[in-house]
């Protein structure tokens, strides 16, 4: 499960997620109380995305991000692309948005092609932070901008127990009722708890080479934004 490394990772990821697709929308809206939404709505603003701009969601799943992107601005050329084509075919309106199947690890794209690398809860599900970080990086154009919305380690404060009883328990019991699927549901926890903290990730976009690089806690402690920038050559 979150243990996995390498190519047995991605496997366990993309039979995990072409197990979940049908249910994945209905899951995510009714483990968060919906803030997922308000959430990916949040991090479209933080792109800041202008007319004309080249925008690529990473780990798209079911293209919520990416459609969040044309609500706000449809003078862009949107490309969602992923791994697990259960996820891209789970929902029907990608109407603006160009779908392309790709690992987030060895993208398909050339340097310097995108003015935003954009992604929702994906970073913590590939095998190596560095490498996608790294090809984030690569296909950004200089002076574009990098936003990561993703679940994050809580720190410990008066909620801990409370917080730990839902992602333990509470989570993966959803996940059997309504998705049949324990198991995926108790990866998506774990997979949150060996992740690195907020602060960590700062380091691993600083050590890629980003630069400006904030981030915004959220959902008491439990969800993360980050964003950055690539320097200008
Ligand atoms: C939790 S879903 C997020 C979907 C969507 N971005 C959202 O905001 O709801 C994570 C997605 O990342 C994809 N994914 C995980 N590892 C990947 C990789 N190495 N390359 C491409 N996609 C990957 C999965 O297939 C899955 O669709």
């Amino acid at each position: 499960m979150a243990h996995l490394n390498g190519i047995e990772r991605e496997k366990f990821v993309n039979k995990t997620f072409t197990d979940i697709a049908s249910r994945y929308v209905f899951m995510n809206h009714l483990m968060t109380g919906g803030m997922d939404i308000l959430l990916r709505k949040e991090t479209i603003r933080i792109a800041n995305l202008k007319m004309g701009e080249r925008v690529l969601d990473l780990g798209t799943g079911t293209g919520d991000l990416a459609r969040e992107a044309r609500i706000k601005n449809n003078g862009l050329f949107l490309i969602a692309s992923d791994f697990t084509l259960a996820m891209m075919t789970a929902t029907r309106d990608w109407n603006m948005i160009q779908r392309t199947s790709a690992d987030a690890l060895t993208l398909p794209f050339e340097e310097d092609t995108f003015n935003v690398v954009m992604s929702g809860y994906l970073v913590r599900n590939v095998s190596s932070l560095e490498k996608a970080l790294a090809e984030q990086f690569r296909v950004l154009r200089p002076g574009g901008r990098v936003v990561i919305l993703d679940m994050t380690r809580p720190r410990h404060n008066l909620l801990t127990p409370i917080i730990n009883f839902y992602l333990k328990s509470i989570v993966p019991l959803l996940g059997r009722i309504f998705n049949r699927n324990r198991d995926a549901y108790t990866y998506l926890i774990q997979s949150t708890q060996n992740f690195v903290t907020a602060e960590n990730m700062v380091l691993a976009m600083e050590k890629t080479g980003f630069q400006n690089i904030r981030f915004r806690i959220r959902m008491f402690g439990t969800m993360a934004i980050h964003d950055g920038i690539k320097p200008q050559e």
